[in-house]
């Protein structure tokens, strides 16, 4: 009896060590599985903090205005900034200058993320020790002004700033005021934009569609125009066509510079660690995107007078090659790239 007991004894421990451990596991599975399915669901609430991981520490300096003092050098760096995210509110037809600098409604901040802060979403960190620099789609040195209405013809649709002009030099100071951790080249790891697997395929308009349906409409709209905060002018998700988006001599434009963008930074909250897409599907519904109406800059033939330097997804003639304009549209790329490699043995990568 009492040797029964004893074991009846043991028996329960064993029990209750075996329930306590597989609670163990189950709540550990659970957390796991909680940890892989947030990502649709809390997308918005994703702090700046998360999204701010890069490759090198440059990423993690310190970036935030709000800590500046409020000397003429810090206030012009902070007015900087405050172009930097809400451009049309200064520089656009409602900021009370004379012209409209900012033809959409477009801010930088909506294409360099994080106030020029993220890794893989075009980062400007260092960029104003990059400059003066060769461009290609003007064959000649240019300087950071310059780059920056650059930016401003294309990305936002408008007219060229003057150098002295107070918005440009404010924003000069907060890039110059990013840059103060970087390295004197300028570079540093996660500049531009992460690179894909193209496939060797036209963009499937159809699931282009399919993916931006399924994975953009949320944020901005079903019919891609974005939408205001509550009660304000503000931007809260911008538009991705139509007349108040980029136009097409824009960088964006490029259906792979738009993958690449999407790959790593779309929908909101994704990073190049944990891509949400595809390649593939960056690619279609970049193709998607690029194929609907939006504002046509003039005088795009004037663009690369070298056009050697033109990239092959550069959606508008004049080509030095004898590729339709759809296939410079819409793909595929690898036989243009593969062209320009034979004949001028360059190697192209947008
Ligand atoms: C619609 C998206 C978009 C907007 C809005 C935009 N940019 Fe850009 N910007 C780009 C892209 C894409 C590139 C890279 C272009 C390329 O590869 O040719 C770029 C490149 C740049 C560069 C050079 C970066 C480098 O690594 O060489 C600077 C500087 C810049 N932008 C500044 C600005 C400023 C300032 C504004 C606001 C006035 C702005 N951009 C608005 C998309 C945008
Ligand atoms: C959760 C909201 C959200 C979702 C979903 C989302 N976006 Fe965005 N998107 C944004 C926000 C916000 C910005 C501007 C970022 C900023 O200003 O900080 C943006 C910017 C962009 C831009 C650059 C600016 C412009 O207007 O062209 C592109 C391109 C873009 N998104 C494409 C996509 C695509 C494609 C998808 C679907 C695969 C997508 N986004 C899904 C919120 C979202």
């Amino acid at each position: 009896m009492l040797k029964q007991s004893g074991m009846q004894g043991i028996n329960s421990i064993i029990r209750t060590i075996f329930y306590f451990f597989s609670g163990i596991v189950t709540v550990l599975v659970f957390l796991l599985i909680l940890n892989n399915y947030s990502f649709g669901s809390v997308v918005e609430d994703i702090s700046t903090r998360d999204l701010g991981f890069g490759p090198s520490d440059i990423y993690f300096k310190d970036y935030d205005v709000s800590l500046l003092s409020n000397s003429p050098e810090d206030l012009e760096v902070k007015y900087g900034y405050e172009i930097f995210i809400n451009t049309p509110k200064h520089l656009g037809v409602e900021s009370g200058n004379d012209v409209g600098y900012v033809g959409n409604s477009l801010s930088c901040n909506n294409c360099h993320l994080l106030g020029g802060t993220k890794a893989y979403a075009a980062p400007l960190i260092g960029i104003t020790n990059r400059f003066p620099q060769f461009r290609g789609r003007e064959n000649r040195i240019g300087t950071i002004e310059d780059r920056v209405n650059g930016c401003m013809e294309r990305s936002m649709n408008g007219r060229m700033m003057s150098v002295d002009q107070k918005e440009m030099k404010a924003l000069i100071s907060y890039l110059t005021w990013l840059g103060r951790f970087a390295p004197k080249d300028g570079r540093i790891e996660g500049e531009g934009f992460v690179e894909l697997e193209l496939p060797d395929r036209p963009v499937d308009m159809e699931n282009g569609k399919y993916i931006f349906l399924n994975t953009c409409i949320e944020c901005h709209g079903s019919d891609g125009q974005g939408r205001r905060w509550k009660g304000s002018k503000q931007i809260q998700y911008p538009p991705l066509w139509g007349p108040n988006s980029y136009n097409n001599g824009a960088g964006m434009a490029r259906v792979i510079t738009s993958a690449q963008f999407i790959k790593a930074n779309m929908p909101y909250g994704t990073t190049y660690l944990k891509p949400f897409l595809t390649d593939e599907q960056a690619y279609d519904v970049a193709g998607y995107i690029n194929q609907q109406s939006r504002p046509v800059k003039p005088k795009l033939d004037l663009d690369f007078p070298d056009l050697t330097k033109k990239p092959v997804s550069t959606p508008y003639p004049p080509f030095l090659d004898s590729f339709s304009l759809e296939q410079h549209q819409q793909g595929p790329f690898l036989a243009i790239m593969q062209y320009y490699e034979k004949e001028y043995g360059l190697k192209k990568s947008n």
